[in-house]
């Protein structure tokens, strides 16, 4: 097990800082399986829930991915464009703006894109209170199923793109998304994070040799302060870069 270096665990601790006012109460265990099983219904839960959920899993998924990035691009990436793809609460590109690795261009965009318009609000309302990232950026959510008819254009055709997929592949997987389908989302540079089993599966199954992809799996071992905020002493990180 790897310990997490000081300056990512340092980024967590200002994030949760900026992040404290949120909703009391530790989310159900049942709703924490049916996420796991890919069964959740975002646009199905009540309000409190998914306030609980996204505080639950906020700080985590932001953890992960300042861990993905670090293992997969070290030397860094400047971009003038990001996608967040299913960002749910916005964990996920929050912390890679305010990461070493990850630069954005002065007025570089970011689309936030989910199926649920509650999920939408929130990370534009966590955008907002986490302006430690960039504040000069130009940030627009969408709610598209993208798992459906919709498509993914590139945002800017000259533009250099970040796309970045956290625990949302995972849920398309479940509810039964084609290969195809989920190949159409890569583009540009793509980060997934997401479990084991899924990064293998995209592995195997829609990347070419082309994209030039590599995996990563690593564990890691959290600190007191860190374990008391992400409720587990130990984290799996499992991603995958392609460009
Ligand atoms: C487990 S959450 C992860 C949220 C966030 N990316 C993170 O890392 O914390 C998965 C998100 O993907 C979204 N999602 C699942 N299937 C989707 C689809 N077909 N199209 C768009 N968004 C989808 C869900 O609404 C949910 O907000």
């Amino acid at each position: 097990m790897k310990p997490i270096p000081p300056d990512i665990e340092n980024t967590i601790l200002e994030l949760s800082v900026l992040y404290s006012e949120y909703a009391e109460g530790s989310i159900p265990l049942s709703l924490r399986a049916l996420v796991e099983k890919g069964e959740y219904d975002y646009q199905a839960i009540p309000e409190p829930s998914l306030k609980l959920f996204n505080k639950y899993y906020f700080l985590r998924n932001a953890l992960k991915s300042l861990l993905s990035i670090r293992a997969a691009i070290p030397d860094g990436l400047k971009v003038g464009a990001v996608s967040d793809i299913g960002c749910g609460s916005g964990a996920a590109s929050i912390a890679l703006l305010g990461s070493r690795e990850l630069k954005l261009t002065s007025n570089g965009k970011v689309r936030l894109i989910d199926q649920s318009s509650d999920q939408i609000k929130d990370a534009l309302k966590n955008y907002e209170r986490i302006s430690f990232s960039n504040p000069l950026l130009v940030l627009n959510g969408y709610v598209s199923d993208l798992s459906g008819e919709n498509t993914l254009e590139p945002m800017e055709p000259e533009t250099k793109e970040l796309r970045i997929a956290s625990y949302s592949f995972c849920e398309m997987v479940a509810s039964g998304t084609s290969p195809q389908k989920l190949r159409s989302l890569l583009g540009g540079h793509f980060l997934l994070i997401d479990y084991f089993t899924v990064i293998s599966n995209v592995f195997s199954s829609i990347i070419e040799e082309s994209d030039h992809a590599t995996a990563s799996r690593q564990v890691y071992s959290l600190s007191d302060k860190l374990t008391s905020l992400i409720g587990q002493p130990s984290l799996k990180v499992n991603c995958l870069y392609a460009r």
